[in-house]
């Protein structure tokens, strides 16, 4: 639930903004001029201030006025276009994020959900700054110590929330945790929604048998008891521990244990667990304490990145529906998207592309063609020559495709591979005529894929060509149309794929 102030001077936008953004019992107020707005900021306290940004200087002086009046409230810009490097410099004087107009649901939902995080961690730390400026009875030194400890938390913690991939946030809070405390033991359990089992999803110091192994009922072992309880411990001594004693672990050899709870919205996670200090040393009361701060700034950014992979996933389901529509409008390429996509992937890994590589390559061949939904029926199905006006529809599906995909930014370059998929290695593709390896990767694998699927399938104005004659195609414009080394990587494929067919054949 947030208090949102919206000043938009549009009011179709405005409205937009206010239908979206009213739900899960947020309070959403309108002003539709800077005057509006700054009376209602003088009248009450918003989290998350959504600012139509069109005039740099009035609004530029509003966002000034705004962040001396409502320091805690997290801004947000929304602007078309045009002012896009006035919403650049807006950013530069402290605002959030930006939203471009038209809004679309999803993503204004998003960028407040990503706000209101943001707004919690800050808040957070701050309460943290108080807490231990209240505990500052100490001396002089150890100030100075807690509030260098304090600046290391914070900038851990907002080391962590840059990740929206939840591999990366696990990866960097057992590596930054490890580092800080000196440990050779670190573990991450989170807790699967439904059965509320914990498994480990990073660690380090631990065998990987152990790490696939785990299963941990709530309440059951030290991590179920943290997790059942929301409480984190430190134990001195596991062994003498009456309520662990049993449940150690014999690489525990320095007896002390850290657990502590990860913590969003007064649901418990999963668990951080770190043991085993490189010095031998106990862990103490104030390893707890940095841990306890990181957990809770650890968990507010694991929330982000699994809101973020199911948004991810939804805009690719959504899209993936799409271009199989496309497939089915175009009866002559149905499956097209998926060999494709099943072309792409073996060249990839016949290159030896690294995991993620891969990834955003299946993901480009699956959308690829998603600009042809803006290319007519009668076009995608003529049997005979095409017009030099239908040529010039065609070829502008892979900047179509790019465009629909562009607003979606965690895509990054898959965007760039969809709108270069018809490149040509010589420089004569569309729709940029870029030459050699100016064409991404990606793209010179794609081109291969796509090609030789289009060849041994019936198409309008031509049969299907026999596999054979396919690859002699692709061998022959080896250099000219296409990368060498990609259509080398490929025929090495078609053997594999063919080797394992013939197997087929013998089993039967
Ligand atoms: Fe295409
Ligand atoms: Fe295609």
């Amino acid at each position: 639930m947030a208090k949102i102030l919206i000043i938009d001077h549009t009011p179709q936008s405005r409205e937009s903004l206010a239908y979206y953004l009213s739900h899960n019992g947020n309070i959403v107020t309108n002003a539709s001029n800077i005057d509006d707005g700054l009376r209602q900021i003088g009248r009450q306290c918003y989290d998350i201030i959504v600012l139509d940004f069109r005039d740099p200087r009035e609004d530029l002086t509003l966002l000034k006025q705004i962040q001396k009046n409502q320091p805690d409230a997290v801004v947000i810009i929304v602007s078309g276009f045009p002012s896009f490097s006035h919403v650049q410099l807006a950013i530069k004087e402290g605002a959030f994020d930006y939203l471009t107009k038209p809004v679309n649901a999803d993503e204004v939902r998003f960028v407040v959900q990503r706000a209101v995080s943001y707004k919690k961690l800050r808040d957070m730390n701050l309460k943290l700054n108080i807490e231990l400026s209240e505990r500052n009875k100490v001396p002089e030194v150890t100030s100075i110590e807690r509030a260098e400890e304090l600046a290391l938390v914070y900038q851990i913690g907002q080391e962590i929330s840059s990740h929206l991939d939840l591999g990366a946030v696990l990866r960097t809070l057992v590596n930054k945790v490890t580092e800080l405390l000196d440990a050779e033991i670190c573990s991450v359990l989170l807790a699967d929604r439904k059965s509320g089992i914990l498994t480990i999803k990073a660690a380090c110091g631990l065998d990987k048998d152990q790490v696939l192994k785990t299963r941990i009922e709530s309440g059951h072992e030290i991590s179920g008891w943290v997790m059942e309880r929301r409480e984190a411990i430190l134990v001195e001594d596991i062994e003498r521990d009456q309520r662990f004693g049993k449940r150690n672990n014999e690489k525990y050899y320095t007896h002390s244990f850290i657990s502590v709870p990860l913590i969003v919205d007064d649901e418990a996670i999963g668990v951080v667990n770190i043991n085993n200090r490189s010095s031998r040393e106990l862990l103490t009361e104030d390893n707890l304490r940095l841990v306890k701060a990181l957990a809770a700034q650890a968990a507010i950014a694991i929330e982000n990145a699994r809101l973020f992979t199911t948004l991810e996933g939804t805009y690719i389901h959504t899209f993936m529906a799409l271009t199989s529509a496309i497939d089915m409008k175009d009866h002559y390429t149905r499956d097209h998207t998926e060999h494709v996509t099943e072309f792409g992937v073996a060249i990839a890994k016949e290159i030896g592309l690294s995991k993620k590589e891969t990834n955003a390559i299946r993901q480009a061949c699956l959308f690829h063609d998603l600009g042809k939904i803006g290319v007519h029926d009668s076009v995608l199905t003529n049997p005979g020559d095409l017009s030099a006006d239908e040529w010039l529809e065609i070829r502008q599906h892979p900047t179509r495709g790019a465009m629909i995909l562009r607003p979606l930014r965690f895509l990054g370059d898959i965007v760039k591979l969809v709108e270069q998929h018809h490149e040509r290695f010589d420089g004569t593709g569309y729709p940029f005529g870029l030459k050699g390896e100016d064409i991404m990767l990606g793209a010179r694998i794609m081109a291969v894929a796509d090609s030789y699927d289009a060849m041994i399938t019936d198409r309008p104005y031509r049969d299907a060509l026999p596999r054979k004659k396919a690859v002699e195609e692709l061998l022959g414009n080896r250099g000219v149309q296409f990368d060498p080394g990609v259509v080398d990587a490929f025929i090495r494929v078609l053997g594999q794929k063919q080797a394992c067919e013939a197997d087929v054949v013998i089993d039967q």
